[in-house]
């Protein structure tokens, strides 16, 4: 019998991604808040995750085998102004799936984020690092793990920027993570429309594809992995530099494209320079990340094939 995995977070880009990727493996279950995909191979619910007793009914009735925290509110912005909302989906819920998961036997997969760290670290962060997070997004990223990791079977995956082309059925909806479209989405829309951009040119990130990062999550839970991993692959790249790329690979107008940098935007700072992960623990588990160029020309493909 195929094992259970319950997705949260379905119509997210990781999540919408994980249903698709996981659905030759495993018996599908999910939850979206606002934003439905409508997979006919997903058994699915309507969920706010705040809301424990719907939570709690949902994942007893199911009792999946594993279950996949692909959900958040992913504006560092918002988080900042928002601080009791990001408390409650970032630390209350994940604390109450995580119970719900010990009381059933599931293991529970969480997705964080660099912002664990301060960006100051002049080379790419292992998962040996001391987190030290700069804003609120990033400290209640880390209470999260921290909650989720008592249970040593349960896994943890970080990444650094993540990119990716929605579903046709998911852009345009709302959603309640507060940034419905990502970084390339945005900047390919931008470029279709013609629209300059200004983009930061003295960060460094290591962007991943959500494709790949659904991947390296299912990689980790089929090979019985635990404990903290990064998944990013070796790319050090500021965002203006990745965008020129992009749009090279896809064809679009990279004149468009402006260098600016933190200051002259007028940013205050809440992340560090540096939000480069290293990614050798995963490689040593066997897994291979898609390059820079292999993944842009998946992108290229969905974008044009929607
Ligand atoms: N985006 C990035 O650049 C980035 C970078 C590093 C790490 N990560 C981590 O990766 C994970 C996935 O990110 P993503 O960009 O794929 O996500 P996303 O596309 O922003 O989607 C987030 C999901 O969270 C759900 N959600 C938010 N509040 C909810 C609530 N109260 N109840 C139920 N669902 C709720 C949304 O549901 P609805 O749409 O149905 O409302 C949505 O499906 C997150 O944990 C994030 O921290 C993201």
């Amino acid at each position: 019998m195929r094992k259970k995995i319950f997705i949260i977070g379905l119509g997210g880009l990781t999540g919408s991604k994980l249903a698709i990727m996981a659905q030759n493996d495993y018996e599908v279950f999910g939850s979206y808040n606002l934003r439905n995909p409508e997979f006919t191979f997903v058994k699915s619910v309507k969920l706010d995750i705040s809301n424990v007793p719907e939570l709690q009914k949902a994942l007893s009735e199911i009792h999946p085998d594993i279950l996949i925290n692909a959900s958040g509110i992913n504006s560092v912005d918002y988080c900042e102004s928002h601080q009791d909302e990001a408390r409650r989906i970032h630390i209350d819920a994940v604390k109450c799936i995580s119970e719900i998961a010990d009381s059933l036997g599931a293991k529970f997969v969480h997705l964080s984020s660099d912002s664990v760290f301060d960006g100051m670290k002049d080379a790419p962060y292992t998962e040996k690092d001391r987190p030290n997070p700069i804003n609120f997004y990033g400290h209640t990223k880390l209470a999260g793990e921290k909650i989720v990791l008592k249970n040593s079977k349960n896994l943890v995956v970080r990444a650094s920027v993540l990119y990716g082309w929605l579903l046709k059925q998911l852009s345009n909806l709302p959603s309640s993570s507060m940034k419905p479209s990502n970084f390339g989405q945005w900047l390919i829309t931008k470029l279709i429309s013609g629209e300059k951009v200004k983009i930061i040119a003295d960060e460094y990130d290591s962007p991943i594809i959500a494709d790949d990062f659904a991947r390296s999550i299912l990689h980790l839970v089929k090979n019985n992995q635990a404990g903290v991993f990064h998944s990013a692959p070796p790319i050090r790249i500021t965002r203006y530099d990745f965008s020129i790329k992009l749009a090279h690979i896809l064809g679009l107008n990279s004149g468009l494209i402006q260098p600016v940098s933190n200051k002259e935007l007028g940013r205050i700072i809440t992340t560090g320079f540096n939000k480069c992960l290293d990614s050798n623990k995963i490689k040593r588990t066997g897994f291979k990340f898609l390059s820079l160029e292999e993944s842009l020309n998946l992108l290229k493909k969905q974008v044009f094939s929607t």
